[in-house]
C-alpha cells in the first residue's frame, strides 16, 4: 500500500457518522469551502438530488427561509426544512414545468451531481454525462439568477475541453475542481460556473 494511501470509504463512515445520506456530501463541502456558492437566505435548485446529502449539507447552510427543491429519478425521503421534491426526468418538459410551478423567482445557485447509470465504458458514460450537464446547462439559462453560481458534476473524456469551452463563452467564470472525496480512480470532476 503507497505511504500516502487513504482510505476514501473513511468518508462513507463520516458521512452516516454525521447523518448524512451520502459521502458526496463532502464534494459539495469542500466546493463551499474553496468557492462560497451557499449564503444564509439563498434559494437552491438541486438536479440528481437523491439521496438527499446535498439536500442535507445545502438546508444548514442557507437557513429555514431559504427555499430548496430537489429533483431527481429516484425518490428522496423527507428533509427537515423548506424543502419541496419532485421525482422527474430532467430532461422531461414536466421537469421544467414543476420548477416554473414551484418557484416562479430565478435561483442565485444551482447544483447539478446527476449521474448517468454507468455502463463501465468510459467513453459512452462520458458522452451520457455530457448529455445529462448541456440539459442542466439550458435548465440553468433560464432558471439561473445573473451572478448566479452553478455547479455540475461530469465525467470526463472526449468531449470535456469542447465542453467547458462552450461553457466559457456562456459563463463569466468557469473553474474546474476536482474534490479530495472525489474517488482517485474516478473520472469525475466539479465544474464552478457564475452567470
Ligand atoms: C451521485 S447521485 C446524487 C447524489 C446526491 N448529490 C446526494 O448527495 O445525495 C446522482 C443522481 O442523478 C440521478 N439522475 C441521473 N439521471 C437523471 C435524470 N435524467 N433525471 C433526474 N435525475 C437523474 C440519479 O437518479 C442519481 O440519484
Amino acid at each position: 500500500m503507497p505511504k500516502n494511501f487513504v482510505p476514501q470509504d473513511r468518508y462513507l463512515k463520516k458521512a452516516k457518522e454525521l447523518g448524512y445520506r451520502a459521502r458526496s456530501v463532502f464534494k459539495l463541502a469542500e466546493i463551499q469551502d474553496k468557492f462560497k456558492i451557499l449564503k444564509p437566505g439563498m434559494d437552491v435548485l438541486d438536479f440528481g438530488a437523491a439521496p438527499g446529502s446535498w439536500l442535507q449539507y445545502a438546508v444548514k447552510i442557507v437557513g429555514p427561509k431559504a427555499e430548496l427543491i430537489g429533483l431527481d429519478l429516484q425518490s428522496i425521503e423527507h428533509i427537515a426544512g423548506n424543502i419541496k421534491i419532485f421525482v422527474a426526468d430532467i430532461f422531461s418538459p414536466e421537469a421544467e414545468s414543476l420548477i416554473q410551478k414551484n418557484h416562479p423567482a430565478l435561483f442565485p445557485v444551482i447544483l447539478s451531481d446527476l449521474a448517468p447509470a454507468t455502463s463501465g465504458a468510459k467513453e459512452v458514460d462520458h458522452l451520457k454525462s455530457i448529455e445529462l450537464n448541456e440539459r442542466v446547462v439550458s435548465l440553468a439559462e433560464k432558471f439561473l439568477a445573473p451572478h448566479g453560481n452553478l455547479v455540475l458534476k461530469i465525467f470526463q473524456g472526449g468531449d470535456f475541453d469542447g465542453f467547458v469551452k462552450n461553457l466559457k463563452s456562456r459563463f463569466s467564470r468557469v473553474a474546474v475542481f476536482k474534490p479530495k472525496a472525489s474517488r482517485d480512480r474516478s473520472f469525475e470532476v466539479y465544474i464552478i460556473a457564475r452567470k
